[in-house]
């Protein structure tokens, strides 16, 4: 029933234990290894309904879980083809699931044909992404330029896990002066340009065509953390080489789960799974069968999502600023990039879902935050973010707080900057008035002076 129904629709069917005929076109079959090429891609949502549909063993909706560790094979000669490369999963042969897993495998799929890629493998968190991409595309010695305003945990990897234990060192610039980046890339010496599509926290924008078109110029490959932006932003199609995800956040959108991804050329994937010289191989930041399974369910409802918090985002921040707080949103026309964002978008999503609001100081985001989480139930104190409730921090004290003072102040992150991924749970108005009263509640202690920033 599978094979029919897979025959149906024009994809290989899959392949049966012992059942390694040669009838699929060998060339067709690698190119359906990661995504599903035939069709342009023009919209996240477009390709993903696009991709390979993998239906389950017995005919299910969904796709079985392959959930073994190590695979069998019918000749022993078989194994040693496998190990030496010449048979592998883009003729459906898998050797164990720290290298491909056929599960993991379809997610990396539909994270391929999300940010439109050749290919993707998805790993156990956002930090093995990076790390593991960052290890592959450089070596010791070597150099990296990157944001000033990068997540904290991504920043202390660069500035002091990198440099003493593979001697890889960066340069931090700000990447909207193009000047400081173009100077700081050396020829020959410096392999990735790094950055945020949108920054955590500060949310500025990355002109990212005119970064990735500099960067290649001088030999470089651009990597893109798009963890704030999946739907919005589309960096590859913009021109970037690698994108990396944190999948704990939006993607995944229940706050369950830690994952991450790498999208980009097919021959960066394999060469992270090389048995000699691969990170992902080597390292080991597996994900399991399982996880992939569940967060493959997720993504086809990942644009309703996105479109959700990024209304809910917009008309918040739009309401805040006339009350006069110092609200920043890409979405507004005040923001610095907000014509470039603009430019740069997929239609439909909006301008993403987290905002942030400067109270100054540390001091009064806390009141702030504490009167919104126990006070008027708004949202949740909590790190992190893409989840249906309202999450918020003080990023200068949590987040970014691996960052020295004079980092954060480089990066733009004020004591008293709160940053808030806004949620989708309940209806608009019922969480806004929740808002407004934290709000009235605080401009009444007048000592705090909330609304000292009108305009
Ligand atoms: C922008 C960004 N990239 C990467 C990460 C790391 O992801 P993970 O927690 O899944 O390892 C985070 C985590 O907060 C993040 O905000």
């Amino acid at each position: 029933m599978a094979e029919l129904k897979n025959r149906d629709l024009g994809f290989p069917a899959g392949k049966k234990r012992g059942g390694h005929d040669d009838q699929y076109d060998v060339v067709a079959k690698k190119s359906m290894l990661y995504s599903s090429p035939a069709v342009a891609w023009e919209d996240p949502a477009a390709a993903l309904a696009s991709a390979r549909h993998e239906f389950g063993e017995h005919g299910g909706v969904n796709m079985s879980i392959e959930a073994s560790a190590t695979f069998t094979v019918m000749e022993p000669e078989t194994m040693r083809r496998m190990f030496s490369g010449e048979l592998g999963p883009d003729r459906d042969f898998f050797i164990y699931s720290r290298h491909f897993n056929p599960t993991v495998l379809n997610l990396g799929r539909q994270m391929a044909a999300l940010e439109g890629t050749e290919a993707a493998y998805c790993t156990s968190s956002g930090m093995s992404a990076i790390s593991s991409v960052l290890m592959q595309l450089v070596s010791s010695g070597e150099h990296i330029v990157a944001s000033r305003t990068l997540y904290g945990g991504t920043h202390a990897l660069l500035t002091h896990f990198l440099p003493r234990v593979a001697n890889i060192t960066t340069t931090f610039v700000d990447v909207h002066d193009m000047e400081m980046v173009r100077n700081a890339m050396e020829v020959g010496k410096t392999k990735v340009l790094y950055f945020e599509s949108m920054s955590n926290p500060t949310l500025n924008v990355a002109n990212i065509p005119e970064l990735s078109r500099m960067a290649h110029e001088k030999g470089v490959t651009v990597v893109v953390d798009n963890t704030f932006s999946p739907m919005v932003l589309s960096p590859a199609r913009l021109g970037a080489d690698v994108v990396v995800h944190s999948i704990s956040k939006f993607i995944s959108g229940g706050a369950d789960v830690i994952a991450g991804a790498v999208c980009g050329p097919a021959s960066l994937v394999n060469s992270m799974m090389d048995l000699h010289q691969g990170s992902l191989m080597l390292l080991g930041p597996t994900m399991n069968a399982k996880v992939a399974f569940e967060l493959s369910e997720r993504i086809p409802h990942l644009g309703l999502r996105m479109k959700e918090h990024c209304s809910r985002a917009m008309v918040y921040a739009t309401r805040m600023k006339k009350m006069g707080l110092k609200v920043v949103y890409p979405g507004l026309e005040d923001h610095p990039q907000n014509k470039l964002l603009k430019s740069m978008k997929n239609k439909d999503y909006g301008y993403g879902g987290l905002l942030c609001v400067d109270m100054e100081t540390e001091e009064k985001a806390n009141r702030f935050m504490n009167l919104l989480q126990n006070y008027s139930q708004f949202g949740f104190m909590a790190v992190s973010l893409g989840y249906y409730e309202t999450l918020m921090s003080c990023s200068g004290s949590s987040t970014s707080s691996e960052m020295n003072a004079e980092e954060k102040q480089l990066a733009g992150i004020s004591p008293g900057l709160v940053r808030m991924s806004v949620g989708y749970i309940g209806t608009l108005e019922q969480r806004w008035s929740q808002l407004e009263k934290a709000l009235n509640r605080m401009q009444a202690d007048s000592s705090l002076g909330l609304f000292n920033n009108k305009n």
